[in-house]
């Protein structure tokens, strides 16, 4: 609940299933982020319950329950002043990892997120936007966890970049086993991403569907908006390639 009374995310009801792909879109304000924090307890609810293995989680401690579940944080977030190595480390100290597990963890992230070794002694700063997306994921899959929340974790890079960093990332949720939420304003890479997608319109989930059925028949107006601009903007491209003029 905000300073003005009203809940950012109201009257949410939503479960995700293990080893589910689950992309949540809406409007910016939505509560997207909101609803993101509150599974790991960043913002903890004035009303109703949050289950993860089916406890719930204001009898959990915080720092238990955010061992089993990776956060990748909008604007990426990383610690400027510690080096790659040392944020991908970050829960794995908390957690009292011994200093050669951790090592050779923070190497098999690299390798796992398809970051040169090499970058391990860098800060931050010295990282290009892709390249700090992708400690941003290792960070958050280090403790091997198995949730992943993920809130806009590809924005803010080229398209071919973000493109490669999304298949990354949905082989190795397959790999791995892991049950993901991602939030995304790019409905496009929701729908090629997701098993599943919520949408939200303030402060509540106007609609949940598997992606087929929300593709090809959404039943809210809000959903059935943002479900059509892949294949508006496909249709214009293709009558483009076509030759017509299109705007
Ligand atoms: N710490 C806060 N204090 C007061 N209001 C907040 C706070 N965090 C979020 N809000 C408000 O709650 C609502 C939902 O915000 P939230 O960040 O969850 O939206 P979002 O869907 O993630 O948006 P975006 O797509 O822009 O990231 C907004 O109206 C926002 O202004
Ligand atoms: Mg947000």
């Amino acid at each position: 609940m905000y300073q003005d009374g009203r809940g950012a995310v109201r009257g949410v009801s939503l479960a995700v299933g293990k080893g589910e792909f689950l992309a949540l879109i809406g409007t910016s304000g939505a509560g997207k982020t909101t609803l993101l924090k509150l599974i790991n307890r960043l913002v903890e609810p004035t009303r109703g319950t949050v289950r993860v293995d089916g406890a719930d989680i204001a009898a959990t401690d915080p720092v238990r329950l955010r061992r089993r579940i990776g956060y990748v944080f909008q604007g990426i977030g990383l610690f400027p002043h510690l080096t790659v190595a040392e944020n991908i480390a970050v829960t794995l100290r908390l957690l009292g990892w011994p200093k050669p597990d951790i090592v050779a963890r923070v190497s098999e992230m690299l390798d796992l997120v398809r970051l040169p070794r090499e970058l391990a002694a860098r800060l931050p700063a010295t990282l290009s936007g892709g390249q700090a997306q992708r400690v941003g994921v290792a960070r958050a899959l280090a403790a091997k966890p198995s949730i992943m929340l993920m809130d806009e974790p590809f924005g803010a890079v080229d398209p071919l970049t973000r493109d490669a960093l999304a298949r990354d990332y949905r082989n190795l949720h397959d790999a791995l086993g892991l049950t993901t939420v991602l939030v995304t304003h790019d409905v496009l890479e929701a729908v090629l991403l997701a098993d599943r997608i919520a949408v939200m319109e303030a402060g509540e989930i106007v609609e949940t569907g598997a992606t087929h059925a929300l593709l090809t028949g959404a039943k809210t107006e809000a959903a059935r908006a943002l479900m059509d601009m892949p294949r508006r903007q496909s249709e214009r491209v293709n009558r483009l390639s076509a030759g017509a003029a299109v705007r």
